[in-house]
């Protein structure tokens, strides 16, 4: 998701700096960027020139210390306390006293990411929908400790960016996953017990309740793995049953099945 938060903000007039651990994730997300700009130039809704200027606006390095001018940073690393606590701490050394630190977590609490740093008060949840150029939400969290200052500061930019911001308490899974991810959840308990194939589960939601993709193809585009860690998040969170993960689901992150992003999950790609 990186890749589309980068870009959007780019595309939106901002310089930024698009920082990952290897060179090979980098050149993945600048082709992600490419593909996904030259959509829009094949649809003449964005001339080849100023798809450069928007690629032009966007500085790669695998450096964290090359964040140091940044007046906000969006992390996007993946969707663990441990890894992302570490990127938190890192930033609060690296990035300017007054700078913002957002997360794109999908789940974790932003009040905990606060704690790690000096600045809880300039620590907010920014969850970005994938795919990210498309999709209209921002969904922004208030930690315990964020302030009115940098809420509306981060506000403010969700809507230069084209996008819509709507405001969220810090709880397992803000609104947007602990609504949507137990009902994939229960589409694959409905697979494991056998209840319907895939084509099916997903065919009902789909035409059904007008959802652009059915649940199970949803998770597939998610990734898995996300989705365990998010279940995981919410069943520790409210410590109710009723979050368990399907063993299904565990069963394919074992296997490495991720869905679209490893080649196989509930569908092959
Ligand atoms: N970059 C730019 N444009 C893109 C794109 C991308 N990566 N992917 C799709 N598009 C554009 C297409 O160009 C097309 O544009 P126009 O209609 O204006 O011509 C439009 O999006 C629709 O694309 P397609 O016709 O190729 O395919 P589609 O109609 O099946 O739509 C989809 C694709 C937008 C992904 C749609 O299936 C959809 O909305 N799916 C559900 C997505 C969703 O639920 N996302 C949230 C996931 S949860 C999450 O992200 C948060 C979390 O914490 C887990």
């Amino acid at each position: 998701m990186g890749n589309g938060i980068a870009q959007v903000a780019a595309r939106a007039g901002f310089k930024v700096v698009m920082r990952d651990v290897a060179e090979e994730f980098l050149a993945r997300g600048m082709a992600a960027i490419d593909k996904s700009l030259q959509r829009d130039v094949d649809k003449e809704r964005l001339s080849a020139d100023d798809k450069q200027s928007i690629i032009g606006r966007i500085r790669t390095t695998k450096e964290l210390t090359e964040l140091r001018a940044a007046f906000i940073v969006v992390e996007a690393v993946t969707e663990q306390l441990s890894v992302k606590s570490k990127v938190f701490e890192a930033l609060d050394e690296v990035v300017q006293s007054d700078a913002i630190l957002a997360s794109n977590t999908s789940s974790i609490s932003i009040t905990k990411l606060g704690a790690i740093t000096k600045r809880p008060d300039k620590v907010i949840g920014m969850h970005f929908m994938n795919p990210v150029p498309v999709m209209k939400l921002v969904e922004i969290i208030r930690g315990a400790a964020t302030s009115d200052e940098t809420y509306n500061a981060v506000h403010a930019l969700t809507e230069k960016l084209g996008k819509i911001p709507l405001e969220c308490h810090d709880s397992p899974g803000f609104i947007s996953n602990r609504v949507l991810m137990p009902m994939i959840n229960e589409a694959i308990f409905a697979l494991y017990e056998g209840v319907a194939s895939r084509e099916s589960i997903d065919g009902i939601m789909k035409l059904g309740m007008n959802h652009p993709m059915g649940p199970l193809t949803l998770a597939d585009f998610i990734g898995l793995d996300v989705c365990l860690a998010i279940m995981n998040v919410l069943h520790d969170g409210f410590n109710d049953s009723k979050y368990r993960p399907c063993p299904l689901l565990k069963r394919y992150v074992d296997a490495g099945w991720l869905g679209r992003k490893s080649g196989r999950g509930f569908y092959e790609y």
